[in-house]
């Protein structure tokens, strides 16, 4: 029998079934993204870890493959990463075929209960057929922590071209320790970052320390991307970012980051609840130039009581991050990926709200679907809002309030809330970085989740719905009153799940 599945996402990665959460080991090899994600095959709460897998030709269409890796008595396997060996220089594969290699953590659960410590290591998997079947290295753990250590996890590995060695990130508690390998089997302790920057509201978790273009000079940064729960600039779970340079050894803040970072506090990649745990697909060729990331959608505060039972938690849209550098300092704009294109018009062809009306759609047109909406800076204390609304008198509204000058999301009256008191209890709000008099705003609703790219990707928020039944109508607002925007469209998105 199967169970009608109202939020289970159209064109978001969801597992096939059972308990969901961080994207781990995104790889890119031979024409498919590959993705991996720490998987309880055996029920929709957490528990001890898998890396469910799936392969994708764009981000969108997904094909979901067998669990690459499952737990043994050395523990569970949490979060990692997958590169791939070009080199050989693990020895796991051939010159000709280099081996994807996999380094992940291994936790276990019976240790740290006991209070036996350390209950977390790193070690090694690889594939010889192009990620479709694993074997864990004889020699695990590659890397041990000192015995006193608890948090002791997420490594992402990526080649560093100019000292010839691999460089592994790792969450360490309160900071990130890189370590440096020749071979992935034997590392070394680089440098610590972090112990007194950024937000400090809980454990550190997933870093991701990769070189990114500015946009303006062309020149070269270093991004470090850190996952914090709790301690969100809106509760629970989020991530945060970091700017610098990396000379193989050292993670040094750039001095204009770091003065940014003491006037306007911790820099968020997405001020939305549900958007945790991203990191960046790794040997994304060079002619493509993109750093591409995505993040796990859903939040700590409440991840385990959202109301799916068949499957629990889905992706964030993938994104494509750019970095720019403007008067006030660094920006970092998310953009959903461009194959997602791909998936717009194939219902509908775009359509023009009205200022009276809005637009109202039939059955299920909204909840698949990119609103965009381009509007004036509302002056003084107006607030100028997308609501989202169906006839249950259940409405989702996202905008700018002109008084404090940032992005709002509400989701107090948006649908289904009773399952946890932390989900849908405060506004959420995000500072607007751009300084331009003309708003743009695209919404995407994907059934359960609302994503918010206001001015070109400037500020981001991602959030999880539940409206009890599918939202109808979209209005623009302007104090409650309808309003003209200078644009205003929306535009059905296919499915890529078949
Ligand atoms: C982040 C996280 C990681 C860990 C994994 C366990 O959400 O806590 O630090 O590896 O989830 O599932």
């Amino acid at each position: 029998l199967i169970q009608p599945q109202p939020y289970r996402p159209a064109y978001h990665f969801t597992p096939p079934h059972a308990w969901m959460n961080d994207p781990n080991g995104m790889v890119y090899y031979k024409g498919l993204y590959h993705l991996f994600y720490q998987f309880h095959p055996y029920s929709n709460v957490w528990g001890p870890m898998h890396w469910g897998h799936a392969t994708s030709p764009d981000m969108i269409h997904w094909t979901h493959q067998p669990i690459a890796l499952a737990p043994d008595e050395l523990g569970a396997i949490f979060s990692g990463s997958v590169v791939v060996d070009w080199k050989n220089t693990s020895g796991f594969g051939t010159a000709d075929n280099p081996p994807l290699v996999a380094i992940f953590t291994y936790h276990n659960e019976a240790d740290r209960l006991a209070g036996k410590r350390p209950p977390q290591s790193q070690a090694l998997a690889y594939s010889s057929d192009n990620g479709a079947s694993w074997t864990k290295y004889a020699g695990n753990p590659v890397l041990k922590a000192a015995p006193d250590q608890g948090d002791f996890r997420d490594p992402k590995v990526r080649w560093h071209e100019a000292s010839q060695s691999w460089i592994m990130s790792l969450a360490v508690g309160d900071h990130v320790e890189f370590h440096a390998s020749p071979d992935l089997k034997q590392w070394h302790l680089l440098s610590q970052f972090g112990k007194n920057v950024g937000a400090h509201g809980g454990v550190w978790e997933c870093p991701d320390l990769l070189p990114i273009r500015v946009a303006e000079t062309g020149g070269q940064k270093w991004m470090l991307l850190l996952s914090i729960n709790p301690g969100g600039p809106n509760g629970g779970s989020a991530t945060q970012f970091f700017i610098g340079d990396f000379d193989g050894r050292n993670f040094v803040l750039d001095p204009a980051f770091a003065s940014q970072l003491e006037q306007d506090g911790p820099q968020w990649i997405d001020w939305g609840r549900d958007n945790y745990a991203g990191v960046t697909w790794s040997d994304v060729p060079a002619a493509d130039g993109r750093v591409l990331m995505l993040g796990w959608m859903s939040n700590w505060d409440y991840a385990t009581k959202v109301p799916t039972s068949a499957w629990r938690s889905g992706m964030t849209l993938p994104r494509e991050l750019q970095l720019h550098r403007q008067a006030q300092g660094y920006v970092l704009h998310s953009l959903p990926v461009r194959e997602l294109d791909a998936l717009k018009g194939r219902i509908s062809q775009p359509q023009t709200a009205t200022a009276t009306e809005g637009l109202s759609l039939s059955g299920r047109a909204l909840e698949q679907s990119e609103t965009y909406v381009e509007f004036s800076l509302p002056g003084g204390n107006s607030k100028a809002y997308l609501e989202f609304s169906n006839a249950q008198g259940e409405a989702y509204k996202v905008g700018l309030d002109g008084q404090t000058g940032r992005y709002f999301s509400d989701r107090r009256q948006a649908g289904r809330k009773d399952f946890s008191e932390q989900f849908a209890s405060k506004l959420h709000t995000a500072p607007r970085h751009a300084q331009s008099a003309v708003v743009r705003m695209r919404v995407y609703l994907d059934r359960n989740s609302a994503e918010l790219f206001a001015d070109d990707g400037a500020t981001l928020m991602s959030e999880l719905i539940f409206p009890s039944a599918p939202y109808t109508q979209v209005r623009f607002l302007v104090d409650g009153q309808a309003a003209q925007p200078a644009a205003f469209t929306v535009t059905e998105i296919g499915s890529s799940q078949t």
